[in-house]
């Protein structure tokens, strides 16, 4: 069988692409001052959270280290640039690395990213988790013996990725991390352990022995503010363009940002994108609100196609049931009942206390809004709403599941609409299946 390409590219065409993409990219001088990864040479404001950071870890130098320091805070609030700015600043005292262990899915391939932060190959899991930690120990003596130092902090970036790992416990593993801290003491080698996390309630599920050992030094970020926001982008946008860009694009991208979680990277990308989606000249409001509904797309759909079998289910049980509620709003336990309904026969649903879990980290991913109700003598009960249409989620939980949703709702609603010709209201239920029946619905 001979293939077709639907389209050929020349080089004419190349060429015309790269004109297209050259006159996008003429109003930025350097892009890379708008890119979420960038560390900034200075900091703007996180002043007390610098000085709380600090404080730990200058006590170094009167031999007092604390083993742990938990950073915590929403996305985008500053957390790993504020560290790493100032592990950068602090090399006169200590050395330090930084381990990123988003991507790790297990308690061993986190200890494997932090040995490759040594430059060490990855250990297989049958070596060990023990043996990792012996590694460590050896990696983090030498670093520090050829910088003739005795302090070594640990960034541990992304810290509740260890607690994703439900087959091995991360208590051990924290209790083996400060059991090496220990070893180390012996020598006259002093490590700190600084986590980054966005939930401060993920080590509460670590051992009580392991929590009171690792102390309570916590520096807490909290979300910016429309201000902080419009100060960051500010900064970045006079670096990144080559004209000023007007007070009220940045003041519009600070509203937006700030609106809802006080997130800088999402500040930062909105007027990144708007700036390539503009005529390549001026960066307009639409060009922002353009922007905005691009990068909600894409992060709807990083979040639903990323998203685990159960996480998948419970976004469909939400979308579902506003499907057909007009407040916007659904309670827990209907979430957990649609939920149990829509899954496959043959798969055990997960415990209504562990859904609950899901749907506060689904709110961190920002797909949800929560808020908390008095039910009088029921107690209090949580609802969430989509922060999207159930039209735009739907599809990506999976497409033809939602196409049937949908026409069984319209099938739903006609009906409706030719039972109040036909019947009153109380009753209508057992009238459904002879209407589909009768008008072939
Ligand atoms: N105070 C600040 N001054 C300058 N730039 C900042 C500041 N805070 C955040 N930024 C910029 O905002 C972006 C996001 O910040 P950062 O990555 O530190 O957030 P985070 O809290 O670690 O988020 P996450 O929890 O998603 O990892 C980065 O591009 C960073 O350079
Ligand atoms: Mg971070």
């Amino acid at each position: 069988m001979i293939y077709v390409l639907p389209t050929e590219l020349s080089k004419a065409g190349l060429k015309k692409i790269r004109r297209k993409l050259e006159k996008q990219n003429s109003i930025f001088s350097q892009k890379k001052y708008l890119d979420g990864l960038y560390l900034p040479s200075h900091i703007i404001g996180r002043k007390k959270q610098a000085e709380e950071l600090l404080l730990h870890i200058e006590s170094l130098r009167q031999g007092f280290v604390v083993p742990v320091i938990s950073v915590y805070g929403r996305s985008g609030s500053g957390k790993s640039t504020l560290v790493k700015f100032v592990c950068n600043n602090i090399d006169d005292l200590a050395c330090f690395a930084f381990a990123n262990l988003r991507k790790a899915k297990t308690v061993f391939g986190c200890a494997n990213i932090i040995l490759s932060e040594f430059g060490m190959p990855s250990l297989k899991s049958a070596d060990g988790i023990n043996k990792t930690v012996d590694v460590l120990a050896k990696c983090i003596s030498e670093r520090l013996e050829s910088h003739g130092k005795k302090f070594m902090i640990l960034v541990l970036d992304e810290y509740d990725a260890i607690f994703s790992d439900k087959r091995n416990n991360p208590s051990d593993f924290m209790y083996k991390l400060l059991t090496l801290e220990e070893e180390l003491r012996q020598k006259d080698l002093w490590l700190c352990i600084i986590t980054i996390s966005n939930n401060a309630l993920s080590e509460y599920t670590l051992d009580d022995r392991i929590k009171s050992r690792m102390g309570n030094s916590e520096v807490f970020f909290p979300p910016y503010t429309k201000d902080d926001i419009s100060q960051i982008l500010k900064d970045r946008a006079e670096k990144a363009f080559t004209k000023k860009i007007e007070d009220k694009i940045v003041q519009y991208c600070a509203e937006i940002g700030s609106a809802e979680h006080g997130d800088a990277r999402r500040a930062l990308d909105l007027l990144r994108v708007a700036g390539e989606l503009c005529d390549g000249t001026k960066i307009t409001i639409h060009d922002i609100d353009s922007a905005n509904q691009k990068l909600q797309k894409d992060r709807l759909e990083l979040v639903v196609t990323n998203a685990s079998y159960h996480q998948k289910h419970l976004i469909g049980a939400i979308c579902r049931n506003l499907l057909n509620d007009d407040s916007g709003w659904t309670a827990t336990s209907a979430i957990y009942d649609r939920y149990k309904s829509i899954i496959q026969d043959d798969v055990n649903p997960l415990s209504y206390r562990r859904i609950s879990d899901l749907l506060v980290e689904l709110k961190n991913t920002g797909l949800v809004h929560s808020r908390t109700i008095s039910r009088g003598r029921a107690g209090y009960g949580t609802e969430y709403r989509l922060l999207f249409s159930p039209h735009m989620v739907g599809p990506y939980v999976g497409k033809e599941w939602w196409d049937r949703v949908v026409s069984k709702k319209l099938r739903k609603d006609t009906a409706n609409a030719l039972l109040d010709r036909l019947k009153p209201r109380s009753r209508r239920q057992s009238s459904y299946n002879s209407i589909f029946k009768k008008y072939g619905i």
